[in-house]
């Protein structure tokens, strides 16, 4: 039966999403399979969340074993893997302790929530947030007030007031915005979603400086250029600065839904019983398969090859236009106006490779950290050809 005659519009689900004619039965390494057998190389990675591969056997065992000895209790009480998974965390970061959510969006809430609250115990009535012009933070009612895209918020406002929006590239705006009524100052280090772009050194300097200046938390939002992503375990470790708190999702589950919110000693008791909370947070099947994702993704020979794996392309994709990013989060504003949006189609229908556009001109490309030299050139075969010349 053809797929638009189980999917497209007699689909049971909401139409929130715009989908492609494709449906996937089976993941495997960098490989995704549909039911004719059909082989895509996975270019995009469930947006930035299987940075293993798929299926990678050490989490389908942890999962297995996990789910055979417990799924859930709740939060009233103590499990072993989000204890071991906190500590791994915090072992490995500035951060002491780290509150566990299923997405990035909800890492986030719970980030602004904290600082929030930390102005308050404070005996401060600092609450603005600073955010960056082309953030993307998620899509509940916070991160999407701490996502100033028009088209992203419209439908959905009154949004909840207090975020100030500076732009992404200009320190002294960046000094200029933080007052004694700044809270806090949002950042993706390497912005994702509306283009690729590292965050210059001088902006975060100004934001570090300023947050100090009037007590305000710095919080780095790492949900998709975290754990490897961009070159390095955590994308701060190649910045300047630290953060007080960071948000981590995507490829922390291996696959599974998870988040965190990470904080500093100095605030994360801010949140104090009762402040905030999630009945699936903390599961024990998801920190179990995160405990093995973060052990592998923390390895130094991964994060060096996907880092030699990311100049490889970089530079092989700057024959199609101005590359940007870190690590493996790389985007090419293609030349001439290229419709991006076809390149991605005829990638995905002609050549079975999966990658997505950011922008009009856009392409994004998101690669398995353990995708291989030989796994590119299929990419960047695929790319001159769907290219139109
Ligand atoms: C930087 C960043 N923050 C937050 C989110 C939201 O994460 P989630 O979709 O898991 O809620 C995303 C998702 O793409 C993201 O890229």
């Amino acid at each position: 039966m053809a797929l638009s005659e189980i999917y497209g519009e007699a689909s049971a689900q909401t139409g929130n999403y715009a989908r492609y004619g494709v449906e996937f039965v089976r993941g495997s390494g960098v490989h995704l399979y549909d039911a004719e057998g059909n082989e895509y190389l996975d270019f995009l990675c469930g947006l930035g969340v299987t940075s293993l591969g798929h299926c990678h056997p050490a989490i389908v065992e942890a999962i297995e074993r996990q789910s055979r000895e417990l799924i859930h209790t709740s939060n009233l009480f103590w499990t072993p893997p989000a204890e071991q998974l906190a500590r791994a965390l915090t072992d490995r970061s500035f951060a002491s302790n780290a509150f566990f959510c299923n997405s990035g969006a909800e890492a986030n809430e719970a980030a602004i929530k904290l600082a929030r609250a930390y102005a308050h115990g404070n005996g401060s009535n600092a609450r603005e947030i600073v955010v960056l012009e082309r953030a993307f933070h998620g899509r509940t009612m916070g991160a999407l007030s701490a996502t100033p895209q028009e088209d992203k918020q419209a439908p959905f406002t009154p949004l909840v007031h207090g975020f100030k929006t500076v732009p992404n590239d200009d320190a002294a705006a960046m000094t200029a915005a933080v007052t004694p009524h700044t809270c806090a100052v949002l950042i993706e280090p390497v912005q994702g979603e509306g283009g690729v772009f590292a965050i210059p050194d001088d902006v975060l300097i100004a934001a570090r400086e300023a947050c100090d200046a009037v007590g305000a938390l710095l919080i780095f939002d790492e949900v998709q250029c975290g754990l490897g992503r961009s070159g390095s375990l955590f994308a701060y470790e190649q910045t300047p600065v630290v953060p007080d708190v960071m948000t981590l999702a995507k490829a922390l589950g291996g696959g599974l839904p998870i988040g965190a919110m990470l904080a500093a000693e100095h605030c994360a008791g801010a949140l104090q019983p009762g402040y905030h909370g999630s009945t699936f947070g903390g599961n024990p099947v998801a920190c179990a398969a995160a405990c093995v994702a973060f052990d592998l993704l923390a390895d130094a020979e991964l994060q060096s090859e996907a880092n030699e794996l990311g100049k490889y392309l970089a530079e092989r994709l700057s024959a199609h236009g101005s590359v940007q990013g870190r690590g493996l989060m790389l985007g090419v504003e293609l030349d001439q106006e290229i419709d991006a949006k076809q390149v991605v189609s005829d990638l995905l229908n002609e050549h079975r490779v999966i990658a997505n556009a950011t922008g009009p001109s856009t392409l994004r490309f998101l690669p398995p950290l353990i995708a291989t030299t030989e796994d590119a050139d299929v990419a960047l075969t695929a790319l001159a050809q769907a290219i139109p010349s």
